[in-house]
């Protein structure tokens, strides 16, 4: 699948099959994320790939259907850097599409998981001075959502607003 229609097709999974997702796959996926474009260069991230159902179990909390995923990604970022946001956005953005493009469906959960950050860091021990941004979870698709996108002609302009 080339990168415009893995972006096309690309819709958040939260139904997954229970095939799992094997170790070479999972570590393309994070390859993509850490490729991403970021503020001065300083990459300020790291990624925890979870694969272990009793630690994928504890996010329930966050969304009770994770426990279907083959793996879950916690998306780590260093909060110094000046482009944190930005950063941790285009790695789990890259992350999204590279599975996409993989087979594969995975969801962006974050509103989900700031409420919770501090108990999924002790979790996972990261390190205080971290902040854990997003999990993805991640599997073969169960389902195959619509959702409803607005228009091109609604969102581009050309020339000026
Ligand atoms: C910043 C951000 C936070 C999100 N947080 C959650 C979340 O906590 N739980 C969840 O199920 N989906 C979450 N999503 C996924 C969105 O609900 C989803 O991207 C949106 O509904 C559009 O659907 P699509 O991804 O299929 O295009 C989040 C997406 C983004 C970009």
């Amino acid at each position: 699948m080339d990168a415009l229609e893995a972006i096309r097709t690309r819709r958040s999974i939260r139904k997954f099959t229970s095939a799992a997702v094997p170790k070479a796959d999972l570590e393309t996926i994070v390859d993509a994320g850490r490729l991403a474009a970021t503020g001065h260069n300083e990459q300020p991230w790291d990624f925890i790939v979870i694969t272990e159902p009793t630690t994928i179990m504890q996010f329930l909390p966050a969304a009770p259907w994770i426990i279907q995923a083959a793996a879950v990604i916690a998306v780590v970022l260093d909060p110094k850097s000046r482009w944190w946001v930005e950063d941790g956005a285009a790695a789990i953005q890259n992350m999204l599409i590279a599975s996409t493009a993989l087979g594969y469906g995975a969801c962006w959960i974050q509103g989900d998981v700031i409420p919770r950050e501090e108990h999924f860091k002790t979790l996972l021990n990261i390190p205080d001075e971290k902040r854990l941004m997003a999990l993805i979870p991640i599997g073969v698709p169960a389902e195959r959502p619509e959702r409803e996108k607005k228009p091109l002609t609604q969102v581009i302009h050309w020339e000026k607003f």
